[in-house]
């Protein structure tokens, strides 16, 4: 909350807007050579053929009996809800990974793609010979199926961000079925891969979430607490020297630790400002000497997907070998949270893009009538 109550309330409306505006796109196609696909942006139904057919695929029985999260975004149950382990509420995160798996290593995650600014995106990470994870939202998969293909072409690793980006412990059982699978057919119908990690959208998971997702194979990624939202979803409302300097104080607590573990970022190649300042984020990493890698090489596998052996499998991005004379020193005092940890309460439910932010300008505004 402290983040959204230093911003103005404009800023807020801004920052909605931006958001209705990305979302209120001329329409999609919903179809593809012999498939017909679910409208975009929403959940799609449960009663399609196909979701039937998924669902007879899999037996949610003793799927855990937790209610659905109601609002938008969320609200954190009061009292919590025992054995629910809700990382967006209270930071518990069960076996989702959370850490890069390797020393020194910044786990490169782009959240919420394809989008008409990706191509500029793959531009930069091929001339830096940067790999990257993309997690993908199958809503924008249909509509830019060769920016996917090229994703892979270029050696890069496909995840899934499920069709419509909803905060999955507000939808039931059926419905995440219903999200994951339409994003896992999207995919394959792009690739000919089955994903196999997932990242929830606003980080919005809990035990029942993962139950379900485990059926179906997925391995949930979230990413390593707040230090490592690289805040790039809140631009302009934030400014840019802002994000930067946050940023920098992070990756400095970072390289003061042992570093026997690597993280993972929050970033998204959502808009042209998000996909800008990863262009700036990523040489503070270069600067400081931290490998840059997608999640295969995080997590050491070479079995990335659930099918599919044909991918090219990223491999480790080369390590730079000259600095970047222009990197920015930190013009912040250390202090930022080390790696792996999670600010408790209601701040770090503010993530991502979207409803999160609509709720927060409400929120905002109802403290201050
Ligand atoms: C590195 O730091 C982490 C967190 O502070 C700690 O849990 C771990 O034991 C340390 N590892 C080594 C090798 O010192
Ligand atoms: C963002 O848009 C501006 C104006 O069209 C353009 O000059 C700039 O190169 C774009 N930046 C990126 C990263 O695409
Ligand atoms: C950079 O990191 C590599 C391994 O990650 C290490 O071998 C090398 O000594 C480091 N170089 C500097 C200048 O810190
Ligand atoms: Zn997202």
């Amino acid at each position: 909350m402290v983040k959204f109550f230093t911003s103005s309330i404009a800023g807020m409306a801004m920052a909605v807007a931006a958001v209705y505006a990305q979302t209120t796109a001329p329409a999609p196609p919903t179809t593809s050579p012999g498939v017909t696909y679910p409208p975009v942006n929403a959940v799609p139904p449960i009663d399609s053929p196909e979701v039937v057919a998924w669902l007879k695929e899999i037996d949610l029985t003793g799927a855990p009996t937790i209610p659905l999260h109601t609002g938008d975004p969320p609200v954190c149950p009061n009292p919590p809800i025992v054995d629910e382990c809700y990382w967006t509420c209270d930071g518990c995160s069960a076996d989702d990974i959370t850490a890069c798996g390797r020393p020194n290593t910044w786990g490169l995650t782009f959240d919420d793609g394809p989008s008409t600014d990706t191509p500029v995106l793959l531009d930069y990470l091929k001339a830096q010979k940067l790999a990257a994870t993309f997690f993908l939202i199958g809503s924008n998969v249909i509509q830019f199926p060769d920016l996917v293909k090229r994703e892979i072409a270029e050696g890069h690793h496909l995840a899934s961000h499920t069709w419509s980006h909803h905060a999955l412990t507000t939808l039931s059982n059926e419905q995440i079925v219903a999200e994951m699978k339409w994003t896992e057919k999207a995919i394959m119908d792009a690739t000919g891969l089955r994903m196999k990690y997932m990242r929830p959208p606003y980080g919005d998971i809990n035990n029942r979430v993962r139950f379900v997702l485990k059926k179906l194979g997925y391995i949930p990624v979230d990413w390593t607490g707040d230090a490592f939202d690289t805040n790039d979803w809140q631009l302009p409302t934030m400014t840019e020297e802002t994000v930067l300097a946050t940023f920098t104080a992070s990756l400095d607590a970072y390289a003061a630790s042992n570093k026997s573990q690597g993280f993972y970022c929050l970033e998204h190649d959502l808009n042209n400002l998000t996909v800008g300042i990863a262009q700036k984020l990523i040489p503070l990493g270069q600067a400081r000497n931290i490998t840059i890698a997608p999640v295969p090489v995080c997590q050491n596998d070479n079995q990335p997907y659930q099918l599919g052996g044909t991918a090219v499998i990223p491999t480790l991005s080369a390590a730079p070998t000259v600095a970047p004379t222009s990197a920015p020193s930190s013009t912040v005092t250390k202090g930022a949270a080390p790696t792996g940890s999670i600010k408790s309460g209601a701040e770090k439910r503010y993530i991502e893009k979207g409803a999160m932010v609509l709720a927060a300008a409400v929120a905002v505004v109802a403290a201050l009538a």
